[in-house]
């Protein structure tokens, strides 16, 4: 197979949620400049038909559609806008999702019901609109958003863990249901400064920092690159994976110094 490294996704049509911010907006940039026709999709308005003005200045296709992940109806009519607009679906990234906080006790249940509504049911009802367009554009690949949290425990964070441990679990069974003309993969970010900015403090940043191996906390455009490769057809005989994208975080124990 051969690769123009200019445009991994050239003739691709690829929807993106949470894409008015950190690795939603990354990542439709990203996209953009490697070929494809992006559809930006956020709860967001403001921030995501800026950023498709912006990538549309740049010359590549994109176009904003205001979605609510957590809702059918939107989702449904987000996939429309995809095939009316571009004329296929090649692609879905979804990426959308916020980190709400609190144990078992704390968490009430209408919190609950949403994180899990926007964090893990919003990948289905993704896969249950958008794949027969993707079957009727040819196939391609779903991208999902997990997190460390799917695969580690986390203090207070109850709802987000059940439901970033759903989307590993959820990525292989809908790898298994749409091979071969569909691949479905996870990414498994670390700690990435994304959100609004100011959110951490420089302290908070340099201590995660010491946390990685890498010594640095990661960037959108980290997990962007990672989600181009799952994308794309670099990763043409990988479905069902997690890839975790965390400086190593997760994998290396830090000792403290001297030890
Ligand atoms: N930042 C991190 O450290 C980190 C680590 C692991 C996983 N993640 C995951 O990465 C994904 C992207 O988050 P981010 O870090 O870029 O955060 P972010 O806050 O910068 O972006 C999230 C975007 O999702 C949108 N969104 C939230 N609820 C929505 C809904 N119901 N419908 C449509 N859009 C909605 C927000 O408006 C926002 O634009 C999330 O799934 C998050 O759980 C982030």
């Amino acid at each position: 197979m051969n690769f123009s490294m200019e445009a991994l996704l050239a003739n691709r049509v690829a929807i993106i949620t949470g894409a008015a911010s950190g690795i939603g907006r990354a990542s439709a940039r990203l996209f953009a400049r490697h070929g494809a026709s992006v559809v930006l999709a956020d709860l967001n308005a403001e921030d995501g038909e800026a950023t498709a003005n912006d990538i549309r200045d740049t010359g590549a296709s994109a176009i904003f559609v205001r979605t609510d992940v957590g809702k059918m109806a939107d989702i449904r009519a987000l996939v429309e806008a995809a095939t009316t607009h571009f004329g296929g679906l090649h692609i879905i990234y979804s990426n959308a999702g916020f980190t709400p906080q609190g144990n078992a006790v704390e968490t009430r249940e209408e919190d609950w019901d949403r994180t899990l509504n926007v964090c893990l049911k919003a990948t289905y009802m993704l896969a249950h609109c958008g794949v027969p367009a993707m079957l009727a554009s040819g196939g391609g690949a779903i991208v999902v958003t997990a997190s460390v949290h799917s695969i580690r425990g986390y203090a207070r964070s109850t709802a987000y863990q059940a439901a970033k441990g759903g989307l590993t679990a959820l990525t292989r069974t809908m790898a298994a249901d749409f091979a071969p003309r569909i691949r479905v993969n996870a990414i498994l970010p670390g700690a990435v400064q994304t959100g609004r900015p100011g959110s951490l403090t420089q302290e908070q940043i340099d201590q995660t920092a010491q946390m990685c191996a890498l010594r640095r906390i990661g960037q959108p455009e980290d997990i962007a690159q990672a989600a181009l490769f799952l994308a794309s057809d670099m990763s043409s005989y990988i479905t069902g994976e997690s890839l975790v994208v965390d400086g190593g975080l997760t994998s290396i124990i830090q000792l403290p110094p001297g030890v």
